[in-house]
């Protein structure tokens, strides 16, 4: 999704701007560009498509100058191209401006602006915002920046540069990420939508929250509000590190986090898990005992990846916890009249902590009574802020657009809520120390599956040209059908389904040929027998079937064509390690059919738009 980088300070911003938008690709995007303010004015070079072609178009038309902004942008109105990609500038050609996010009303306000003489050159509703500060405009940007922003509905992080007001980057934020990095030289700010974009330069940060502006020079940084008030700002240290979000000799981001997962779970784990208790210790959560023991409904709230976890832990929690819970679509669920009480927690799942919808519901739930609980990764994140109480995966930067290691995580969080809350009710200290031992002895188990991906791969080999896959599986195993799926349809453009297997009968068992490939989660669960009826269903109806199993089960022998042994574990940990080589294929797959597999076609890491 779209990425903003601006620099103002005393080196050539012409670099820094462009390393910067190269460690934004992995938001996704498609095309991107760039405005530096020199001795001419506000000079601006875009291009559609990757950030290589941008710097083509530079080096054709070199510019250079101290001041800076930069953006790659995921196309929402008007198709990728060089028109339509950012900075977008006035009719004067000297304000530009920068824009994640969409402005709801940019239709009326174009007419508007239309009638009022401005000329327009491309489709997209960021435009009207370098117009409307134009309007606006009587010698000070920031005062322009305010009466514009006054006039305009929807979510915006913006940064914008005026020949007319030299000297500074005016950057504002509402309900789109937007950081300020204090540089190491003196006299020296960033400003970025992503920590990732400025991390090689600086590690201390301010955090923009909704409603507040930033106006940075060579002299200092200043943060208001839209009435101009200055508020004062914490500054926060970022303590991971560039080669976290570097690939480390593997050749995609999303293999390097798949093969991340023995030490990611373990850091989700850290500190929290105790096992001699059967117990776990959640620093995070802000509720009192009496508070947990009085909940009467658990709402998960998520989407994508982030959503089939939350399945998972909705089943985790009313087997062990017996607490009643729903699983809900942030998108759905935030227009929605859904039941909220006091005794309501919700818990909303999100890697990136910045999905527009997730976000939503998460206040709407907020302003309905509920208490909120995040289970997020990026530390800072806006769900983060926001949040009543909430657990860090600690899964590290997640660069792949597909998510993996962060899924892992989530279920791993899921499971040490259900500990809390399960042995603060109905949970044995007896059933606590089993799913303890269970969890500690996940890494390992996940490991040695990695060092058998050859298998996967062996298995993926055989169906590069596949052009359908459906994913079966019962109980927990459900999830991670739904989640296998996702993987392969996003990554690798094959159509993919997942379904509980025995629903299959009702539909998708049409669908069953030779050319159906059909992946079955069945470890040795406690719904295992019923899981070979399914598979007998299928391969009668000449199906090719790919297995997960735990064991050598004579009852499947002569049913399964491919097979790939996962450890045994308890039935709500299955998800784990069975999603892993579902991830393996997936990505196999893909690589194999010769795909960008960090960054799919159409697709964007954090949707930070509705
Ligand atoms: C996008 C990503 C998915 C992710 C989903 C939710 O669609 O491509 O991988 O699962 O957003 O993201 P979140 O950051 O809220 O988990």
């Amino acid at each position: 999704m779209c990425g903003i980088v601006g620099y103002v300070g005393p080196k050539k911003s012409m670099t820094t701007l462009i390393d910067g938008l190269k460690r934004l690709e992995y938001r996704g995007y498609d095309s991107a560009g760039i405005s530096i303010m020199n001795g001419k004015g506000v000079e601006t070079r875009k291009a559609k498509g990757k950030i290589a072609a941008l710097e083509q178009a530079i080096s054709a038309h070199p510019l250079d100058g101290n001041i800076g902004i930069a953006h790659t942008r995921w196309a929402t109105h008007g198709p990728p191209n060089e028109m339509n990609a950012h900075p977008h500038t006035d009719c004067t050609g000297t304000i530009s401006v920068v824009h994640n996010g969409i402005i709801e009303n940019y239709g009326p306000l174009r007419a508007m602006l239309q009638k009022t003489g401005h000329t327009f050159t491309s489709e997209t509703d960021t435009e009207v915002l370098a117009h409307l500060i134009e309007a606006a405009f009587d010698g000070n940007l920031e005062e322009a920046v305010i009466d514009a922003l006054a006039l305009v509905e929807g979510t915006y992080g913006i940064a914008v540069i005026s020949a007319k007001d030299p000297d500074k980057i005016v950057a504002a934020r509402k309900g789109s990420p937007l950081l300020i990095g204090l540089g190491d030289q003196p006299g020296e700010y960033y400003v970025a939508s992503d920590v990732a974009a400025i991390l090689q330069h600086t590690r201390q940060v301010v955090y923009l929250d909704d409603g507040e502006m930033a106006i940075l020079t060579r002299t200092g940084y200043e943060v208001c509000d839209l009435d101009a008030q200055t508020v004062k700002k914490g500054v926060s240290r970022i303590d991971w590190d560039l080669d976290q979000i570097e690939k480390g000799g593997f050749d995609h981001f999303m293999l390097k986090e798949i093969f991340e997962q023995p030490t990611t779970i373990q850091n989700t784990m850290r500190g929290r898990l105790v096992p001699d208790e059967g117990f776990s210790k959640l620093g995070g959560l802000n509720l009192t005992k009496e508070e947990l023991q009085q909940l009467d409904q658990i709402v998960i709230t998520a989407c994508g990846t982030s959503w089939h976890s939350a399945l998972i832990g909705e089943m985790m929690i009313e087997e062990h916890a017996r607490i009643r819970c729903e699983v809900e679509y942030a998108s759905e669920f935030r227009y929605r009249n859904p039941i909220i009480t006091d005794k309501t927690l919700c818990v909303v799942i999100s890697q990136s902590g910045e999905t527009a919808d997730t976000l939503a519901a998460m206040r709407e739930a907020k302003r309905r009574g509920a208490k909120t609980l995040g289970l997020v990764n990026v530390v800072g994140s806006t769900i983060a802020r926001e949040d009543d109480g909430g657990i860090y995966l600690h899964a590290g930067p997640e660069i792949g657009v597909a998510s993996t290691k962060a899924f892992t995580s989530q279920v791993i969080a899921l499971a040490l809520l259900t500990l809390k809350l399960g042995r603060l009710r109905n949970m044995s200290v007896v059933k606590g120390r089993e799913v303890a031992q269970a969890l500690e002895e996940l890494p390992g188990q996940i490991q040695s599956m990695l060092d058998r991906a050859a298998e996967v791969e062996k298995i993926a080999e055989e169906f590069v040209t596949a052009t359908n896959f459906l994913y079966l599986g019962r109980g927990y195993n459900f999830p991670v059908a739904l989640e296998g799926a996702l993987k392969l349809k996003e990554i690798s453009y094959i159509h993919a389904e997942g379904y509980p297997a025995a629903e299959m009968k009702h539909g998708p068992i049409a669908l069953i040929d030779e050319n159906m490939p059909v992946v079955f989660i069945a470890p040795h669960d406690s719904v295992f027998d019923k899981v070979v009826s399914n598979v007998q269903e299928v391969k009668a109806r000449g199906g090719r079937v790919i297995a997960l199993t735990s064991r050598d089960e004579p009852a499947l022998h002569g049913k399964i064509d491919y097979e790939f042994r996962i450890p045994q574990t308890i039935d709500m940990l299955n998800p784990v390690l069975a999603a892993i080589p579902l991830q393996l294929l997936a990505y196999y797959i893909a690589a194999k059919r010769g795909l960008n597999v960090d960054q799919p076609r159409n697709l964007a890491k954090s949707v930070t738009v509705e």
